[in-house]
């Protein structure tokens, strides 16, 4: 038997997202077979072991499925498309994945260094098509291990729902929009977003004259992201202001996210300021769509300088990249966006190397910065 063909079942209500499922696997150049499991009838696994131990390979509940795993024998890539339910996959498409277990043995090998039950035919590959609120880094770990079991890889998670066509975006920093730091940042994001197709309204809160409508702009918005520096290890007191002004009913479902950012180059200086920022959603009735987090932002603003100037327009431009990864993912949450902190905490060489490097280059760049601006004090000066 050939093992060549794609198939996917598709477990929500018949109908629902059908053309948009059918265009993800149009031009795919592979056999494809797409199964409506609405129209079958299937059972949860009831865990007899009857597949396992008294009947190998047939399941002993005698419904729909066996039609499933026949095609499942002859598949090299299997997809399951189904609804979310509190952020991983609903019952309805748990369902046809626990009635796999004939498609193993009873027989343990170690395989990639886990302890897994033999194949009873070959590998699979496995995907998973999500609709609704789905969390997308728990569902691509998820989906990594349901493929890693089969002798497979993860086909990868893909969401339905299309992204948001407008966000909000707050810049809760209080220094003025035409320096702050937040802003460029602001500006290189909202570039990937427009790449994507979705348009933006910026709020500036450093300007109390934005206040009034960016509070009614966060209370009828189902999509809004904060864009926040860090200020001494959490929010700067302003934006904390703002948040006080909210009210913490409303009327209409919203996602809220994050971008956060520091001076200091490590992630870790971040992590105090994220793990409050996850709380706050839930504490202005909406869900999280997660933060971002990056450091080394001190020097955005400072842009005459050559050498400065390359080094900020290739963060301004990863910042450009997760625009367009958030209009893709509707949320942080993706893996993606978790690699982009980078490096979390200096490692020794590199603490010798930053010692270095700061005597050389970036005290003379401060000092340099400082004499632009018209300061004949040493920097470290003690006026009391
Ligand atoms: C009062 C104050 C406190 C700050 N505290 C921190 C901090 O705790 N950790 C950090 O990494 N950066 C800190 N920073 C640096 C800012 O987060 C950083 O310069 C940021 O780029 C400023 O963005 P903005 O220009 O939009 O305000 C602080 C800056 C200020 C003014």
């Amino acid at each position: 038997m050939t093992i060549k063909m794609t198939l996917v079942l598709n477990t929500l209500e018949s109908d629902d997202c059908t053309e948009q499922i059918n265009a993800l696997f149009a031009d795919k150049n592979e056999e494809i077979e797409i199964i409506n499991t609405a129209d079958l009838k299937i059972m949860h696994c009831m865990g007899c072991n009857n597949c396992w131990l008294k009947t190998p390979g047939i399941c002993a509940i005698k419904d729909d499925y066996e039609i499933i795993l026949k095609k499942l024998v002859a598949a090299e890539n299997f997809w399951v498309v189904a609804d979310t339910k509190f952020g991983f996959i609903d019952y309805r498409g748990k369902r046809v994945l626990d009635r796999i277990v004939p498609m193993l043995n009873m027989y343990i090998e170690i395989r990639d260094g886990w302890e897994r039950h033999q194949l009873r035919y070959h590998p699979l590959n496995f995907g998973f098509i999500y609709k609704g609120n789905g969390n997308r880094e728990l569902l691509e770990e998820w989906s990594m291990r349901v493929a890693r079991n089969l002798a497979g890889h993860s086909l990868g998670v893909i969401s339905l729902d299309k992204a948001a066509e407008h966000v909000i975006i707050i810049n809760g920093s209080p220094r003025v929009k035409k320096n702050s730091n937040t802003n460029k940042i602001i500006q290189a994001f909202a570039e990937g977003l427009e790449k994507a197709g979705i348009t933006h309204k910026l709020y500036s809160l450093s300007n109390h004259a934005e206040w009034d409508e960016a509070r009614e702009a966060f209370m009828t918005n189902d999509n809004i992201i904060i864009a926040v520096p860090l200020f001494v290890e959490c929010l700067p007191s302003l934006l904390l202001e703002f948040l006080s002004t909210l009210p913490t009913e409303r009327k209409q479902p919203a996602k809220l996210s994050f971008i956060l950012h520091g001076g200091f180059d490590e992630g870790h200086q971040l992590r105090l300021g994220e793990k409050f920022l996850q709380s706050l959603p839930a504490q202005l009735g909406c869900s999280c769509g997660g933060v971002l987090v990056k450091g080394g932002s001190f020097l955005l603003r400072n842009r005459e300088n050559s050498y400065i100037k390359k080094m900020t327009d290739k963060m301004l431009a990863s910042y450009t990249t997760m625009g367009q990864s958030f209009a893709r993912n509707g949320s942080f949450s993706s893996s993606e966006a978790k690699k982009f902190t980078g490096f979390e905490k200096n490692p020794k060489i590199g603490i010798l190397l930053f010692n270095l490097i700061f005597k050389r280059i970036v005290k003379k760049n401060f000092e340099r910065i400082a004499q632009e601006w018209g300061c004949t004090e040493p920097l470290d000066r003690k006026p009391y």
